[in-house]
């Protein structure tokens, strides 16, 4: 096993994603940020050099479970403070598992501004996949928005709220077209679509007759995505950086915060090159399909493909998005079975609410987060106790509540109150949708954990029920760190409490986290071995041993 080093230097930047100059969160001057490549075992080592002038920064690694090193998950108030303008910050973690994941801000809504790349584990040196094939591609999704983070935030939070509206393009690898309807964005000739270097059409150039493995990981702020390729079927064969039992499908869905493997063999009429599409599912869509060319060489690029981009199926069609989710089982492979029994269930209720009456929020159990100023992790390692709400949030929700209708009283109070888990404990979490504030309207959330892989055991319509424990699968479910509440649905998931450290568990849409749509799960603290005091020089922790603190004077 080797170390492997970066360096990132991060700073907001001018770049056309889509042909439209915006600014971004750059890393090394690139947009999306450098990929990451470690063999299992390998320890990456990133040191982050915050060139912002006016805000602090953190990086996340999605679907690494640092164990061992929690204070390296890059979670602002959480894990960490944010690391402050001019100053810099070394992530040091092991990869101990292969799979495709990535990294992104984690600190207000910068990754919606671009702060984001992708981080792949390969196999240890020497060792072979459980599957073939022959080149890999590798694809980010993101969605791109043409205003700032900062007044997407203030509209956010403004009364009434301002939202932040559907992307205006869908990005693959940090490039795409706006406003060039489908075909045009392949058009040399088109008025409308430049071919600039950085928003280039997406052309994949493939040879015939050989398998590619496609890893795809989404990125998206808010985004569902869609993936396909015209004429071709693709065998799903992992999912977050687990093996699933492969399964060919002739497109997938994708979630913000999931990642898959897909092999794709290029059997088709080698005269001809083939469209891939991405659109957006689960929402009403104002934003085109991003377009791929899967450019069978040696065809010129510039020959169209006879048969049209496949189509995104309809973004409401919720029973085939069930399905494919439903396809989704661990591979046999795969001996980690979960634990038969749980020790401890939470069920978490979704709602949408308002604070005083007026401004929007997400609630989890009638509790919407806002993060504290010290960070998790040091404040309760020292008992800092007043930096964060000691009433641990409710484990479950008032069984009477009706899901199918808006909150009787919609108001909510916002808190940050912690979960704590005793080394060992297993856990089962009951995520349940319900009713937005609009009559007949739920939203889907993608719910990510930090610091685990959990088992989804199932999903289902309305309210769980004790009928609903006989349904729960406890023989092949997957192993996953991002999962989908349906819309009126609930999702049961698996863990053991067994990585000691502090973790959010949050919806990985990021203006509803923003929203306060996240928990924070404590987990044996006391076994978190000493944490790097650099982690912790912010807040009360900065000074909790060394002076104490002197309270501010208050305004008469
Ligand atoms: Cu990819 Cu807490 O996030
Ligand atoms: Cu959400």
């Amino acid at each position: 096993s080797q170390t492997r080093y970066y360096k990132f230097e991060v700073d907001y930047m001018f770049w056309s994603p889509d042909c439209v100059e915006n600014i971004v969160l750059g890393i090394n001057g690139t947009f999306p940020g450098p990929p990451i490549r470690a063999n299992v075992n390998d320890t990456v080592v990133v040191e982050v050099i915050n060139n912002l002038s006016t805000e602090g920064v953190v990086i996340h690694w999605h679907g690494i479970l640092q164990r061992g090193t929690p204070w390296a998950d890059g979670t602002a108030s959480i894990s960490q403070c944010p690391i402050n303008p001019g100053e810099n910050f070394t992530y040091e973690f092991k990869v101990d598992k292969p799979g495709t994941y990535f990294y992104h801000g984690h600190f207000g809504m910068q990754r919606a501004a671009g702060l984001y790349g992708s981080l792949i584990v390969d196999l240890e040196e020497g060792k072979k996949e459980p599957f073939q094939y022959d080149e890999e591609i590798n694809l980010l999704l993101s969605d791109w928005w043409h205003t700032s983070i900062q007044e997407q935030e203030v509209g956010l939070k403004s009364n009434p709220m301002r939202w932040i509206g559907e992307p205006q393009t869908i990005l693959i690898n940090g490039t795409g077209q706006f406003n060039c309807t489908s075909l045009d964005k392949y058009n040399t000739s088109s008025e409308h679509c430049e071919w600039k270097d950085q928003c280039a059409p997406f052309v994949l150039k493939v040879e015939p007759n050989k398998t590619y493995r496609i890893r795809i990981a989404s990125t998206t702020s808010l985004s569902a995505l869609n993936f396909g390729i015209a004429n071709h079927t693709m065998l799903v064969v992992e999912a977050d950086g687990n093996y699933v039992d492969p399964f060919e499908t002739s497109d997938i869905d994708i979630y913000s915060g999931e990642s898959y493997s897909v092999l794709v063999t290029t059997n088709q009429a080698t005269t001809q090159n083939y469209w891939a599409s991405i659109g957006v599912r689960g929402r009403k869509p104002k934003t085109s399909p991003a377009l791929l060319l899967f450019n069978y060489l040696p065809n010129s690029v510039a020959k169209l493909p006879i048969s049209p981009p496949p189509e995104t199926p309809k973004w409401d069609d919720y029973d085939r998005s069930k399905s494919f989710t439903n396809r989704v089982l661990a591979s046999a492979m795969n001996t980690t079975k979960p634990p038969p029994i749980f020790t401890r269930r939470i069920s978490l209720l979704n709602t949408q609410n308002r604070i005083n009456g007026k401004f929007t929020k997400w609630a989890i159990n009638n509790i919407s987060l806002t993060l504290p100023s010290t960070p998790y992790l040091g404040a309760i390692k020292f008992g800092l106790n007043s930096t964060f709400n000691q009433t641990p949030p409710p484990e479950t929700f008032p069984k009477n509540y009706n899901i199918k209708i808006p909150p009787p009283n919609p108001n909510t109070n916002t808190g940050n109150g912690v979960y704590r888990f005793r080394s060992g404990e297993i856990v089962d979490v009951i995520l349940q949708n319900a009713n937005a504030l609009t009559n007949n309207t739920s939203e889907i959330h993608p719910w990510h954990l930090h610091g685990h892989d959990f088992w989804v055991l199932g999903f289902g319509e309305g309210k769980f029920s004790t009928a609903d424990e006989t349904k729960l699968n406890l023989q092949n479910p997957p192993l996953k760190n991002t999962v989908v509440i349906f819309p009126f649905g609930w999702t049961a998931i698996r863990f053991v409490a067994d990585n000691p450290g502090v973790w959010i568990f949050h919806c990985h849409i990021e203006p509803h986290l923003d929203m306060g749509m996240g928990v924070i799960f404590a987990e044996a603290v006391e076994r978190v071995r000493e944490i790097p005091p650099y982690a912790l020089a912010c807040g009360r922790t900065a000074t909790h041993n060394v002076v104490p603190i002197i309270p501010q004077p208050k305004p008469p």
